[in-house]
């Protein structure tokens, strides 16, 4: 088994307990989240609904038969489960590996608890060294990326990359991470930009990492 799968399969072990008919579980995206949805697939929990935070993976999971709601048609989610490029000892986040940020942000914010589930190698003293995806819409991309370059950051446009929401993605390095929810908001606070991979103001409640051989709660 992966560390990836390790962690899922803990994971899951740890949350089937609290599945019952009326639970909504929200589901990430990424190759972790998709260790998640592959017990998922299997188990096939009796819940009241599932939501995704991408198109791939609720792509997945319709391919195996699931049907996939509306946030805003469920309302918040009692538990939602997914991956990071980044964790720190706060349980703060670098996101937006797979340009699904946005999404995931929102899914997360909506939902009671939020775990986080890695492998060993996603935990870091200080974020930042993981390139910083930001969301913006497509004309805004040079005014976006220069108003970064003032804050001090290095954009590069991920080129060829459409978001699910139809937007551009800028990947950033060197920016400021003393106090990652200052970072957040202030980028979010750029005209153009839609949302950036910071999770510090909606943090993980729990994070669970794995190596190859165990997992655990942090
Ligand atoms: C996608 C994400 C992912 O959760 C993050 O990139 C981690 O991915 P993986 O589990 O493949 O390492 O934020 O936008």
């Amino acid at each position: 088994m992966t560390s990836k799968e390790l962690v899922a399969s803990y994971t899951y072990e740890l949350v089937k307990n609290k599945f019952h008919k009326d639970f909504i579980l929200g589901i990430g995206t990424g190759s972790t989240a998709n260790c998640f949805i592959e017990i998922i697939k299997k188990e096939k929990p009796e819940i009241k609904a599932l939501v995704s935070s991408s198109e791939a993976s609720s792509n997945i999971l319709r391919s195996e038969g699931f049907e996939i709601s509306e946030l805003n048609d469920v309302g918040g989610p009692d538990l939602y489960v997914d991956g990071a490029d980044e964790v720190n000892d706060k349980f703060e986040l670098i996101k937006g590996g797979g340009g699904a940020h946005t999404r995931e942000k929102i899914v997360a914010a909506a939902s009671r608890e939020f775990i986080c589930i890695i492998d060993d190698s996603k935990i870091v003293k200080k974020l930042g060294a993981f390139p910083l995806a930001i969301e913006v819409i497509p004309s805004a991309r040079s005014y976006v990326a220069r108003q970064i370059v003032a804050m001090g950051g290095k954009p590069t446009y991920r080129v060829g990359f459409v978001t699910d929401n139809g937007n551009q993605i800028l990947d950033v390095i060197n920016l400021n991470f003393d106090v990652p929810y200052e970072t957040e908001i202030r980028l979010n606070r750029i005209p153009g930009v839609v949302d950036n991979g910071i999770f510090a103001t909606r943090k993980a409640d729990k994070v669970i990492s794995a190596d190859s051989s165990e997992a655990r709660c942090l």
